[in-house]
């Protein structure tokens, strides 16, 4: 058993919560795509019923996400969802970021326990109400 004082916070997390996965704990512990993004076509913030919030921000070029960052207030999945989302959408065209839903976040993370199936369902709602502001916004162009 490794020793308490030199765990890593997903060390102790495996520990008293096997039923998360490495990828999990991965996006959990080192985040991707963290932070605000300068330039960004747009921001925007949900919060969800248990009042856990995420924050995207993201840059279209060419029919493509060239660019999405997030800030989560939340729990470690919350966290691990937001990472996920972003990583998933990163790249796609605006129509494939579309078809990214709590399912396919899920899946990323290689499961969620019930209780936190709602971090997904939050990440998915702030990346879907940031697409229809993109597309909201382009259409006034
Ligand atoms: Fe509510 Fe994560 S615990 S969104």
């Amino acid at each position: 058993m490794p020793d308490e004082e030199t765990s890593s916070g997903a060390d102790v997390w495996k520990r008293l919560f096997g039923k998360y996965s490495d990828t999990f704990l991965d996006h959990a512990y080192e985040p991707r795509n963290v932070g605000s993004l300068e330039d960004a076509d747009v921001e925007i913030s949900f919060t969800g019923p248990c009042g856990d919030s995420m924050q995207i921000w993201l840059r279209e070029r060419a029919g493509r996400i060239e660019a999405i960052r997030f800030l989560a207030d939340g729990c470690e999945a919350t966290v691990a969802c937001g990472s996920a989302v972003t990583s998933l959408v990163k790249g796609r065209t605006v129509k494939e970021a579309a078809g990214v839903g709590a399912r396919a976040i899920k899946e990323f993370l290689g499961g969620l326990p019930v209780e936190h199936n709602h971090c997904a369902i939050l990440a998915a709602g702030t990346l879907h109400r940031a697409l229809a502001e993109l597309i909201r916004k382009k259409r006034k162009e």
